[in-house]
């Protein structure tokens, strides 16, 4: 018989016919009424598959009083409720590492891109303004200073990256790492060293607005800020109001404080350059985060513990 899985929300096409192939899926998002479904079938759910950015919160997870597992796509913990789930003992997987090298691309896409002036160039050339007037200048990226503000997983691999260009890599986190870059205890002593400033930090309560105002100025008018974390990382009314009165350079996001919402204050500038949460998202990246999806499910009702596990 096939455990029964509750599906938040739609993953990938691929990784949503699997899952269907394997467990007894529900898709929760298709209930018009999804507390009067979860009051009446909630307990016959033993998995839960979901994503970083909706996690599962301790209500929903009350209402799963037979849950067992949570298997996330993506690497951000910040809306998994990882304390609820350890009193529970229901294990948590997510899929770590196999999105390193799309994460630190975006880093890198954002920073080329904001300090060489790409896509307001491209803007530029599109509404004909090429013959009348000349393009401003740029910044340079290579040979200059980036300071990372974590260096996990995603920041090693954004130094590398950075090292290609000839860059000076120092970086500040709670704990020094085992890395051959210089650490800085002091986020504002580090903001006002570099040129480039790229977060690359795990969100939630405890990284909640570390990049202030304090930090921002710091950084300076000629300092870029480069932000593929979580929104929450940054006071984002300190970093309008920096970006629009040139305390600072540029900024490059690819995530906000209230996505998908975005402030008009942010939208108007040119000095900023704004995705829309893909730092993973491509279809390499994606199948293997979703192929490992599959993975910690299955290792968990084969051996108990998902292949990447999520301890609180
Ligand atoms: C992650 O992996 O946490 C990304 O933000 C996408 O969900």
């Amino acid at each position: 018989m096939k455990h029964k899985l509750l599906q938040h929300c739609p993953l990938l096409p691929l990784i949503d016919s699997r899952l269907a192939e394997q467990f007894d899926v529900h898709h929760l998002w298709t209930e018009s009424d999804q507390e009067g479904f979860l009051a009446r079938h909630g307990s016959e759910f033993v998995a839960l598959a979901t994503i970083a950015t909706i996690g599962i919160d301790e209500a929903l997870m009350a209402a799963l009083p037979a849950l067992r597992v949570i298997s996330s796509l993506g690497v951000g913990l910040d809306r998994i409720d990882l304390d609820a789930a350890a009193r529970r003992g229901i294990a948590v997987g997510y899929t770590p590492d196999v999105l390193n090298d799309c994460a630190a691309d975006t880093a890198f896409a954002l920073l080329l891109d904001v300090a060489r002036r790409v896509s307001e160039g491209d803007r530029f050339v599109r509404r004909g303004a090429w013959s009348g007037r000349p393009f401003p200048l740029s910044t340079r990226v290579s040979g200059k200073r980036i300071g990372l503000v974590g260096m996990g997983r995603i920041g090693r691999v954004i130094a590398r990256r950075a090292e290609g260009f000839d860059m000076q890599v120092r970086y500040h986190s709670r704990r020094p790492a085992d890395v051959p870059h210089e650490h800085m205890a002091s986020l504002q002593a580090l903001a006002k060293w570099a040129d480039f400033l790229v977060v690359a930090t795990g969100g939630g309560p405890e990284t909640r607005h570390l990049i202030n105002m304090r930090v921002l100025d710091a950084l300076g008018p000629h300092g870029y800020l480069i932000n593929i974390a979580r929104g929450t990382v940054v006071d984002e009314v300190a970093l309008v109001d920096a970006l629009a009165t040139g305390r600072i350079a540029g900024a490059g996001l690819d995530v906000f404080e209230n996505e998908p919402h975005v402030p008009q204050a942010l939208r108007v500038l040119d000095n900023v350059v704004l995705l829309p949460h893909v730092g993973s998202a491509t279809r390499e990246t994606r199948e293997a985060m979703g192929a490992l999806v599959l993975e910690n499910l299955e290792s968990f009702f084969s051996t108990g513990r998902p292949k990447a596990e999520a301890l609180g």
